[in-house]
C-alpha cells in the first residue's frame, strides 16, 4: 500500500481534469466521491486529503509517502522532501495585485509573506507586509494594504473585486514530492501509481 496526499481545492479540481484527460476512470470515481472522508483507497493507493500546506509535512514525516502539491507552497516553507518533478497541471502564478490607482506598495497583505518578502527585497523596496490566511483580496478593498500578493489562475477573483495586476512575481505549477525514504523502500508501489497516471515512465 502506498500513500499519497492530495489537496482538495484549486490544485485537486485540476488533477481531475488530467485524469479525465487520460480517461482514469478507477481513480476518478473514487476521488469526486463528495463525501467528507478524509481518507479513500483503490487496490493498493490509499489518497488522504490534506490542507496545501499540510501536504508537505504528511509527506516529510512519512504518513504520506509521495505528495502532490503547488509550488507555491514549496517556495514559501521549506520542507525536508524530494522534490521529485513538476506535473503537467496546476499552472498559474503569483502577481502583485491592487486597485487601478496605486503608485507604490507601501503595506501588502499575502497569504505568502515570504515569497512576497523575497520580492520586495530583490527590488530593495521596503514595504510593510500583513499576513492572512486567505480572501486577501479583501485587504485594498478595506485599505488595510495598497495590494496583495497572491496565486492569479484564472484572474476572475482580481476582475470581481475590481483589483488589476501590477507585475507577475513567479510561475506556480503542480509538483510531486516524496519522502526521503519510502520513496525507495517502497519504489515498486510508487513507480507502479505513477506510471498508471502518466507522470513517469
Ligand atoms: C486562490 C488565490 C485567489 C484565487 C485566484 O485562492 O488566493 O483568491 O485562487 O484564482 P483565479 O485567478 O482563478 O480567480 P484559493 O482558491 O487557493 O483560496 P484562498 O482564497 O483561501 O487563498
Amino acid at each position: 500500500m502506498i500513500t499519497v496526499a492530495l489537496t482538495k481545492g484549486r490544485l485537486f479540481k485540476d488533477f481531475i481534469r488530467y485524469l479525465k484527460n487520460r480517461d482514469l476512470q478507477k481513480y476518478i470515481s473514487v476521488l469526486e466521491n463528495d463525501s467528507r472522508t478524509l481518507y479513500t483507497e483503490v487496490d493498493n493507493v490509499r489518497f488522504i486529503f490534506a490542507k496545501g500546506p499540510d501536504v508537505p509535512t504528511y509527506v516529510e514525516l512519512g504518513a504520506a509517502d509521495i505528495g502532490i502539491v503547488g509550488s507555491d507552497i514549496l517556495a514559501e516553507d521549506s520542507f525536508n522532501v524530494l522534490n521529485v518533478s513538476q506535473l503537467p497541471f496546476g499552472d498559474c502564478h503569483f502577481s502583485i495585485a491592487g486597485p487601478p490607482d496605486v503608485e507604490r506598495f507601501n503595506t501588502v497583505a499575502s497569504k505568502y509573506t515570504n515569497i512576497a518578502r523575497t520580492f520586495f527585497n530583490e527590488k530593495k523596496q521596503p514595504v510593510q507586509l500583513i499576513h492572512l490566511n486567505g480572501s486577501v483580496e479583501l485587504a485594498p478593498l478595506l485599505d488595510l494594504a495598497d495590494g496583495i500578493v497572491d496565486i492569479v489562475q484564472t484572474g476572475s477573483t482580481l476582475r470581481d473585486n475590481g483589483l488589476i495586476e501590477y507585475e507577475k512575481i513567479l510561475d506556480v505549477h503542480a509538483r510531486l514530492i516524496a519522502n526521503k525514504r519510502t520513496f525507495y523502500t517502497k519504489e515498486d508501489g510508487i513507480y507502479q501509481f505513477l506510471t498508471e497516471i502518466g507522470v513517469m515512465g
